[in-house]
């Protein structure tokens, strides 16, 4: 089974990033052969500071690496290290029918929101179904949020078959319920977009501030709670074990235990989860050349299997 995912290097990963989609990365690299890349060609949609953008893929790295990816095990790379990709996403964009990408709600969410409609935006879709198809990828691990854009990658996969005969395998997201929309400290979406993120390498007084502002009803101290509607046990549960979570929900059930105490043991457990996170980043941080050959060395290796895909493309549509 080959897992395949991509992540754009476009600001701060926060928890909803780690639960939503990183995580599954991590636990499937034992269950099977994965491709994680940093998706800077798609970031290159929005971001438009140079510096930014190297630096944000470094980071993109660096958390990755130190929640668990492991790079020996598993295939990780920058997105622009395998410009197969972009051969493969025009051979795509013959088959993706223009009406299909303007259904797509991220490009009309990004127009809605004052972005210009510009050709790369609007081509983002295809550009990922390239990124998906070029490894003939079984599962891919997403948030919600991706969901429309694995069937596009699809619909894309198989029109391009059905066209020029047999060439790609069609993916399956990959999508747990539990954590397919993990709440931010508003309770909307955790988003970097929505200032509402708990992230993942803030420093322990970033983390408490962000965990101390979670938004709670004005349910008092001594009356019994909805666990269902608080965003702080939501979050617990994520992160909590089954036990751990029935025991916080049953305080809130009985009432005398306030959001505040909640809070509390939620950051408790956030910094248990994470013990180990921040002194592994230091420690890879400290070594930018030897990251940097760890992105070389996957993108080595993605090659091999994106020239194989992309000869196969090749020689259906016939330029070879
Ligand atoms: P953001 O919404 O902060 O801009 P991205 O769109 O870059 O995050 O998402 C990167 C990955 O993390 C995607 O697979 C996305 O589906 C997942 N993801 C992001 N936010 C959440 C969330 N709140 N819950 C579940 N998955 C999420
Ligand atoms: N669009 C994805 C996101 O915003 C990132 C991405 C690019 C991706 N290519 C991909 C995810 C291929 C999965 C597979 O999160």
């Amino acid at each position: 089974m080959r897992v395949l995912s991509g992540i754009q290097p476009s600001g701060k990963l926060h928890l909803g990033n780690y639960l939503g989609m990183m995580k599954q990365c991590i636990d499937l690299q034992v269950k099977g052969e994965a491709y994680i890349f940093i998706a800077n060609y798609h970031a290159l949609t929005t971001v438009s500071d140079a510096d930014k953008l190297r630096q944000d893929t470094l980071d993109v790295a660096l958390d990755f690496i130190s929640c668990g990816l492991d790079p020996k095990r598993t295939i990780f790379f920058r997105q622009s290290d395998v410009p197969e990709v972009q051969e493969l996403t025009w051979l795509l964009s013959i088959v993706a029918p223009v009406g299909l990408l303007e259904r797509a709600h991220s490009y009309k969410d990004k127009i809605a929101h004052g972005k210009e409609a510009t050709v790369g935006l609007f081509a983002y879709p295809v550009l990922m179904a390239a990124d998906i198809l070029l490894y003939q990828s079984d599962i891919v691990p997403v948030g919600k949020d991706q969901k429309q854009h694995l069937e596009i990658t699809r619909d894309l996969a198989v029109k391009f078959n059905l066209k020029f005969g047999e060439t790609f395998k069609i993916p399956e997201p990959y999508i747990p319920e539990e954590v397919a929309v993990v709440p931010g400290t508003d309770g909307q979406k955790m988003s970097k977009s929505y200032n509402n993120t708990i992230e993942i390498s803030g420093s322990p007084a970033e983390t408490k501030k962000a965990i101390m502002s979670i938004v709670t009803d004005s349910t008092p101290l001594e009356d019994p709670k909805n666990p269902d509607t608080c965003t702080v046990y939501q979050l617990y549960k994520l992160l909590a074990t089954p036990e751990q979570a029935n025991e916080m929900a049953t305080k809130l059930r009985a009432g005398g235990y306030g959001y505040g105490t909640a809070k509390k043991e939620l950051l408790a457990l956030f910094n248990e989860k994470f013990a180990g996170f921040r002194a592994k980043r230091a420690e890879l941080a400290a070594d930018p050349e030897g990251l940097e050959k760890v992105l070389q060395d996957g993108a080595e290796r993605a090659r091999v299997e994106a020239r194989k895909t992309l000869k196969l493309a090749r020689r259906a549509v016939g330029l070879e």
